[in-house]
């Protein structure tokens, strides 16, 4: 499995994208920009969402509503950080695949935190349309917290677990 997904890297790493990257000083930088802007916009969405679940901050709106009008931004945070996410990785794809830290970030926390959040949003769009958060809400809010702490300590440690 680890051969194949090698085999994969290796064809990655040499495409023109990939070289272009890791070949320029200001290329990689600029990449690493793309990925933090989609990342403070998807995590500050997400996050403005679990503590209006969680009953933190203002209540002029309901989980519902902030939920509905933070909707494009949440999903175009997302968009920007998975290429800015994929154009890094690209970059120097042998060297994240066998690291720990990566496989743990990509291959469990951040399908899981998207499957949660989609729920999360699901949940907040038809459930949550009053003044108070049910039982169910508050902890569906605080487990995406966790969710996204655990991706964010995750891709923090990636250098901590680099074998070249
Ligand atoms: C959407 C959820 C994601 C979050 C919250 C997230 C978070 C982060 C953070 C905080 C860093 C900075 C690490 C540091 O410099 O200390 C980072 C770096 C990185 N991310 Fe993400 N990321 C996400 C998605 C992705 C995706 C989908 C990919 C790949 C397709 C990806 C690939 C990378 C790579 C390659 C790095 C550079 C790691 C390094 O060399 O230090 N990320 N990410």
């Amino acid at each position: 499995m680890l051969d194949f997904f090698m085999a994969i890297a290796k064809w990655l790493q040499n495409t023109w994208w990939a070289l272009d990257i890791s070949g320029s000083t200001w290329a990689y930088p600029f990449v690493q920009l793309t990925h933090f802007t989609g990342l403070s916009l998807w995590i500050g969405t997400n996050l403005s969402l679990d503590l209006r679940l969680l009953g933190v901050g203002s209540k002029r709106q309901t989980a519902g509503q902030l939920s509905e009008a933070l909707f494009a931004w949440n999903w175009t945070g997302f968009c920007v950080a998975v290429l800015g996410g994929f154009m890094l990785f690209s970059s120097a794809a042998t060297k994240y695949i066998p690291n720990s830290a990566f496989e743990i970030k990509l291959g469990i926390l951040v399908p899981l935190g998207v499957l949660w959040h989609i729920l999360v949003q699901w949940h907040a769009r038809k459930r949550e349309q009053g003044d108070t958060v049910s039982a169910f809400g508050k902890l569906a809010g605080f487990v995406e917290l966790l969710l996204w702490l655990g991706v964010i300590t995750a891709a923090v440690s990636i250098p901590n677990y680099d074998t070249h």
